[in-house]
Parts: structure tokens; sequence; C-alpha cells
């Protein structure tokens, strides 16, 4: 063995395959889950044959040519395209806000420059840009700030949005016009087979071993002490919690099967209320409408609902309190001093990656960083 892999999410995975691929290197991945590709992972439901996803909806999207090409190695992409609903006061809306969107939330049909005045005139001079409800209202207008964001945010975090930092959430997307589409990016897509079956793709080269159901932690002194580690586990477990617990957000799935051929016509809606508890409802036959074969009286559906995680539960998404950040900082100086081992994805950097970022980065580190250490930069 020439490299040991610690996780096989999209990260650790890219890594696997490049270095088996293109710097001839013996690799072993190792994960503690009993599947490849962490959170992205899709398979069948057995009962009725409808591929799920089973951390939640993920749909491939991507402006970097690079990286398009390279997971087209891999799999074909479905032509799906995401769009999200969201449901309050007994109405539904689509998102992220746009025309639409406004114009049936104010129920009157505006041109774009009609709707920019509105909105303007809405974004009152009197909020904190520094909380999250700052930043929201400064771009939607505090009506559909009250609407949308404001209970969901607080569903999700457990905060109400005033007590929230306004760097939680990037820019609120707000289009004016008709475009519906949830992500901007050039290309979108569902892997035809299922992300399952990509992810088999990408570890079958005869040089990488892959030993699912196995904790890094648990087998470490089985491993080789000389060999270099790539490492994408959480960024503070391997410092053992030296400079505390890092904080993150965690999601609790309720799934169903419902006997109907169709429980709410769409893959995902959002609930904007604060009397509903969950933040969204997930329906994945919607995500495949080109499997013409998916039975007609039956339906898989995920309720998600949000919360902080405990020590026993899967980290999401991180939080980033200050707190977190000054931690981070401490925990990046000790993993720069470790000699053999290098930190990279969601958990190693304890930063939010959408898969196409994993992907990218996941190839940088290859080139920069296990090249060098292989004589091949
Ligand atoms: P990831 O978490 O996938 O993999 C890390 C792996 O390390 C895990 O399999 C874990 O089991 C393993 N591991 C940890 N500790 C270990 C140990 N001690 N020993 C052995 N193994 C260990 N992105 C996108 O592009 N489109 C989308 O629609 C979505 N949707 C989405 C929804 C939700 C609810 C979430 C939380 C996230 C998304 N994402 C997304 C983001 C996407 O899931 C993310 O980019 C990738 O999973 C990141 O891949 P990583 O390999 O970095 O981490």
């Amino acid at each position: 063995m020439d490299l040991l892999v610690v996780g096989a999410g999209l990260f650790g995975l890219t890594v696997a395959e490049r270095c088996a691929t293109r710097l001839g290197l013996a690799v072993t991945v190792v994960d503690r889950r009993r599947h490849l590709g962490g959170n992205a992972f899709s398979d069948l439901d057995p009962a009725t044959g409808i591929e799920v996803h089973r951390y939640g909806t993920h749909v491939f999207h991507t402006s970097n040519e690079a990286v398009w090409r390279y997971v087209n190695r891999f799999t074909e992409f479905t032509g799906y395209q995401h769009r999200v609903l969201s449901v309050h006061a007994g109405k539904i809306y689509s998102l992220p806000v746009n025309l639409g969107t406004m114009c049936a939330y104010f129920e009157r049909v505006m041109t774009p420059d009609e709707a920019r005045a509105l909105i303007r005139s809405q974004t009152a001079a009197d909020v904190d840009p520094t909380t999250l409800e700052g930043r929201a209202i400064a771009s939607i207008g505090r009506p559909l700030y009250e609407a949308f964001v404001r209970h969901y945010t607080a569903k999700q975090w457990q905060t109400d949005p005033r007590n929230l930092p306004a760097d939680v959430i990037g820019r609120l997307p707000v289009r004016y016009s008709f475009d519906n589409r949830y992500f901007a990016d050039t290309y979108e897509g569902l892997p035809a087979d299922g992300y399952g079956t990509w992810f088999e793709r990408m570890v079958a080269h005869p040089a990488i071993e892959v030993r699912l159901g196995t904790d890094y932690f648990a087998h470490r002194t089985e491993f080789p002490a000389d060999v270099p580690v790539v490492y994408t586990g959480a960024l503070d477990r391997y410092f053992d919690y030296v400079h505390g617990a890092l904080g993150w957000r965690t999601l609790d799935f309720e799934w169903r099967t419902e006997p109907t051929g169709d429980f709410q016509g769409a893959p995902v809606i959002n609930y904007a209320d604060p009397d509903v508890p969950f933040t969204r409802v997930h329906e994945f036959r919607h995500l495949h409408p080109e499997r013409r074969h998916y039975p007609s009286g039956t339906t898989v559906i995920a309720r998600e609902y949000s919360r902080f995680a405990g020590p026993q539960d899967e980290p999401y998404y991180p939080i980033n309190s200050p707190a977190d950040r000054a931690a981070v900082a401490r925990y990046r100086e000790l993993a720069r001093a470790e000699r053999r081992v290098l930190f990279g994805g969601r958990l190693g950097t304890y930063r939010y990656l959408d898969m196409h970022m994993a992907v990218a980065s996941a190839m940088t580190l290859v080139d920069n960083a296990v090249s060098p250490l292989f004589g091949r930069g």
C-alpha cells in the first residue's frame, strides 16, 4: 500500500481514483460506513425499487469544466433540473425568490422594474446588517423574509434569525425574472444509474482496495506508520478534541412509504411556517421522471428535521460560531504540522462543500500535495 485514504466520500474517492490512475499508486480506502460516497450516497429502496438519497436530496451541479469532464468518465447524467417549492400560510410558492414568487405573494403581475422598486421600498434602513435577519431583509425585503426565511431559518437553527450572525447565509439569491431553477450552474443533473453505481465505478481500479465498516481510529495500528494518509474524517476527532468539539447541525429523516403513486407532485417542498415541525419533505421518485418502471401505487418520502448535533450524531452543516472559528484555526495549525497526513473534505476542513467543490479540491490536493510526496510533481 502506498497511500491510505480515510473516508470514501466524494473527496476521498476522487483522491483514490486520481492517485491510482494518474500516479500509479496502490491505495487503500477505509470508511466507517457500510457504503461508498458519504452523504451523497443513493441506492434502491428494496421494497419499491425507487432510488432514494439516504442523506437528503443531492443534485450534482457545477460550472467547472474540468470537474464536469472528470465526473462524466464514471457516469452519464440525466437532464434533471432542480426546482424547489415552499408552503406558507396554506399557499405554495417557488424558491429561490423570483418574479413568480413575488407576483404570487403580492397577488399582482409586476414587471422586473416594478418588483425591484417594491422590494427596495421594503428593505428597511433600520435593520442590523450584522444579523441574518438584517442581511435577508436587505436582499428580499421584510414581507418575503417574514414569509419564507424567518421561521424556516429558526427551525433549522433553533435560534431566532435576529440572533444569528449574517455570515450563516451567503447573499440570499433573488431573481427579477421567472427563472425558478434552484441552481444557476452551467451543468446540472443526476447520475443516470444512481450515486451508488457512480461511486462503485470510481473505485473499480485494480490498485484500489476498499474496506467499508472500518473506523480509522479503531484500526489505525493495522496500517504501516510510514504510509502517507489523506484524512477526510472530522478534524477535531483526529486531534482528540484537544481544542474542544467543533459545532455542527445534524438532520433527522422520518422515512415513510406512502400508498400513492404521487405524494406531493415535486421532489422537494419546504415548509416555511413555525407550526409545521419539519423543514422539508423529499419525494424521491420525482428525481428520476425518466424511470418509467417505478411502481404506480407507492412512493417513498422523507420528512427532514434539523437540530444541533450531539456527540453521537452525524455532522451535516458546520455551525461556524466565533468559538468554532477560533478552535478551527488552532486545529489547522496542528494539521499543518502533521508530516505525512493531508486533511481534506468537508469534515477534515470544517467547511460546507458542494459535491463539485469536493471533487475540485480533491483534484487540487492530488496535484499540489500528494504528487510531490511521491516525487511526481
Ligand atoms: P463526506 O461526508 O461525504 O465523506 C466523508 C466520509 O468520511 C464519510 O463517508 C464518513 O463515514 C467517513 N469517515 C469519517 N470519519 C471516519 C473515520 N474515523 N474512519 C473512517 N471513515 C470516516 N452537494 C451538492 O453538490 N448538491 C446537493 O444537492 C447537496 N445536497 C446536500 C444535502 C445535505 C442534507 C447535505 C448535508 C449535503 C449536501 N451536499 C450537496 C453536500 C455533499 O454531501 C458534500 O459535498 C459531499 O458529501 C462532501 O464530500 P466529502 O467526501 O468531503 O464528505
